[in-house]
């Protein structure tokens, strides 16, 4: 419950930070404001669908959306490339990564917790 309610909470944070949520543009070039009390008939009722349009709020956030985007791209790729070849890609760590922490924290290269791990393994 407390994970689905933050996560929830977290994705709609993230949408309201990047996009700005505007009515559809009918024809005319006037909005079409949906209306709020316009839901389905029956027991499981919810709103009825409804056209709107989704902005970047500004030409910063746009760039950011689109270098996370990148930047998603190339760990999914690499994730789907250990999957697919994973003897391929077994290699040896060296110093200069980073590395994850027992807590789980993500660990500079060159941080003292970082080199007594490595001196462990
Ligand atoms: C309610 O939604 C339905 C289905 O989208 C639509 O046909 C209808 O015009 C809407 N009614 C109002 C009052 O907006």
């Amino acid at each position: 419950m407390h994970l689905a309610q933050n996560s929830l909470f977290i994705s709609v944070a993230r949408i309201l930070w990047a996009f700005d949520i505007l009515p559809a543009l009918g024809a005319d070039g006037k909005p079409i404001i949906p209306d709020p009390w316009n839901f389905t008939d029956g027991f499981n009722s919810k709103p009825v669908s409804f056209r709107c349009r989704i902005k970047a709020r500004s030409a910063s956030v746009e760039e950011r959306i689109e270098s996370e985007w990148r930047g998603a791209l190339v760990i999914t790729s690499e994730l789907l490339d250990d999957i697919t070849h994973p003897v391929r890609n077994t290699h040896t760590k060296t110093d200069s990564e980073f590395r994850v922490s027992r807590a789980g924290e993500l660990l500079a290269p060159d941080s003292s917790e970082a080199q007594a791990y490595s001196s462990e393994s």
